[in-house]
């Protein structure tokens, strides 16, 4: 059911955690899986795929754990054996995912037997889990390579058999919209039971082929956050969910602001980072650097947006990016939210040497940009710098604890400050950030690390963003042969224009407060 206890017209089928769990190198901890399963039920999953209990002791406890948990249907997956299906009915969880290949190819070299063997366990394992009381879902695995005719008599076998759902995989990604569209529809005319899909993503088709799917007729999507999963992954759920509601008006009664949200939990846990081009979730996805689309932007977001998808609706948020395209427009807002209001000659002269950074290939960090501006309109003295940097010293190894001691001056004062972390640039970030006190509270919300040149002697660059509680972010760059340098180089920066920012929104409001 959806979050207001109705059953929406599609209904969303998370496979974040079994199919998107299977891609190359991605293994959760059970704590983590359930981490994640409580996310997708805030988001109101109606199903949540929570794993193969058969696979392994920890498998089988999350599954457990979860459908423990969560309000949303929790299933397990099986083949049509009966160890695997006893597996899933012990964890408790409400449905089974039954599934047994049926194309010619997987039946003779994957599965060797045939499809008379096929057909008689798909049936037996149907009638298992009825007789257990549990909700069955049926995938004739790889059925888009299926012989259509055979398509039709396996899902009429399972029909028989009392399955309550038939879900149509697209094993190898090789569906397209209109063929997509026609088996669902063949399928739909033979059975009455209703229709899932399951796309992968080989040719970039799977979330044109699942929109394909529910226009034919399928009343549920089978997805992953982030596109997570085998090779190139599922279609994505984030893409999915908005493309149905925003592009096709279908309402999956999902939290849609909570999507982004989401997506960096499963960024996080799985260290797979979002591609910045990443559609509804990408850093670039609500970004605008050319001085066209900037200016359009800020006189009407539809000029160069969606429209019918904002930022807001999924937890996200909308950034006018300065760098070699930027127009005034952009610098001036930018400038203007932390209160610096330059001059018309002032603003050109910041434009151009934005521009002139962005054109030599350098990214344009807000800190820079900032720098920039208070050095034309020469608001404050560079020496009021609110942190500087004197010494670091780093302890870290395989028998010990990284700790790192920082000695700097913060208002011109000199501090000394020490600290452990999961890693010496951890350690070293906690120093910094102790030393300045719990005010202002400082998070470090984006922090990249590459390396610019190859070899053990590569230089590190670190691009981070730092935010306060007020939600002002600023982003700083730095690049070192020492990683942990880098990095709290890059902090330091951030954390400066930050501090400056802060006293001069200050300064704004109190000397409008005196007016
Ligand atoms: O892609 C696939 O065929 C699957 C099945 C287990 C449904 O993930
Ligand atoms: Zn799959």
């Amino acid at each position: 059911m959806g979050v207001d206890g109705i059953t929406p017209e599609v209904q969303i089928f998370d496979t974040t955690l079994r199919d998107g769990e299977q891609t190359p190198g991605i293994a959760f901890s059970v704590q983590d899986k359930v981490k994640i399963a409580q996310k997708l039920d805030e988001l109101g999953v109606h199903v949540i795929e929570a794993g193969f209990p058969v696979n392994s002791q920890e498998e089988f406890d999350a599954v457990r754990q979860i459908a423990e948990s969560v309000n949303a249907t929790v299933c397990g997956l099986a083949r049509v054996v009966p160890q695997d299906i006893e597996a899933v009915l012990r964890t408790g969880a409400e449905m089974v995912h039954v599934f047994v290949s049926t194309s010619d190819l997987q039946i003779a070299k994957s599965m060797h037997t045939t499809r008379e063997v096929v057909l008689g366990k798909t049936r037996s394992a149907i009638r298992h889990i009825k007789d257990a009381g549990r909700i069955c879902m049926y995938s004739p695995m790889d059925a888009t390579r299926t012989d259509p005719a055979f398509l039709i008599e396996v899902c009429q076998a399972a029909e028989e058999a009392g399955t309550d759902w038939i879900n149509l995989p697209d094993t190898v990604g090789v569906g397209t919209p209109s063929t997509i569209a026609t088996m669902v529809e063949r399928v739909r005319a033979a059975v009455k039971v209703p229709i899932s899909i399951h796309c992968h993503n080989d040719f970039g088709l799977a979330v044109a082929n699942s929109l394909a799917a529910v226009s034919a007729g399928a009343r549920m999507v089978q997805v992953s956050l982030n596109g997570i999963g085998e090779r190139a992954g599922n279609a994505a759920f984030e893409e999915v969910v908005m493309g149905l509601r925003c592009l096709h008006g279908i309402d999956c009664a999902i939290r849609m602001e909570k999507i982004y949200e989401a997506s960096r939990l499963i960024e996080r846990l799985t260290g797979i980072p979002v591609t910045p081009n990443k559609p509804v979730i990408g850093a670039n996805a609500f970004s605008h650097e050319s001085g066209i689309h900037a200016a359009g932007v800020l006189e009407d977001p539809k000029t160069f947006e969606p429209g019918v998808m904002t930022p807001e609706m999924v937890g996200h948020r909308r950034r006018l990016v300065v760098g070699k395209h930027t127009g005034k427009h952009s610098v001036k807002k930018e400038l203007e939210a932390v209160g610096l209001c330059p001059s018309d000659s002032e603003l050109d002269e910041i434009v151009r040497r934005v521009k002139s950074l962005g054109g030599k290939g350098r990214a344009v960090m807000s800190a820079d940009l900032f720098a920039i501006a208070e050095s034309v309109m020469q608001s404050l003295p560079a020496s009021e710098r609110a942190l500087a940097l004197e010494q670091i010293v780093v302890t870290t190894g395989n028998k010990v604890t990284p700790t790192a001691s920082v000695v700097a001056r913060v208002h011109g004062e000199v501090r000394t400050e020490a600290q452990t972390g999961v890693g010496p640039v951890d350690a070293a970030l906690r120093a910094v950030q102790r030393m300045l006190g719990v005010s202002p509270k400082l998070e470090i919300s984006e922090f990249h690390i590459d390396a610019i040149t190859g070899g053990s002697d590569a230089v590190a660059k670190v691009t981070l963003t730092v935010e306060d509680e007020a939600g002002r972010r600023c982003s700083a760059q730095a690049a070192h042969e020492d990683t942990v340098i880098a990095s709290v180089e890059a902090l330091v920066s951030a954390v400066n224009h930050l501090i400056r920012l802060n006293h001069r929104a200050t300064t704004v409001t109190e000397a409008q407060a005196t007016r």
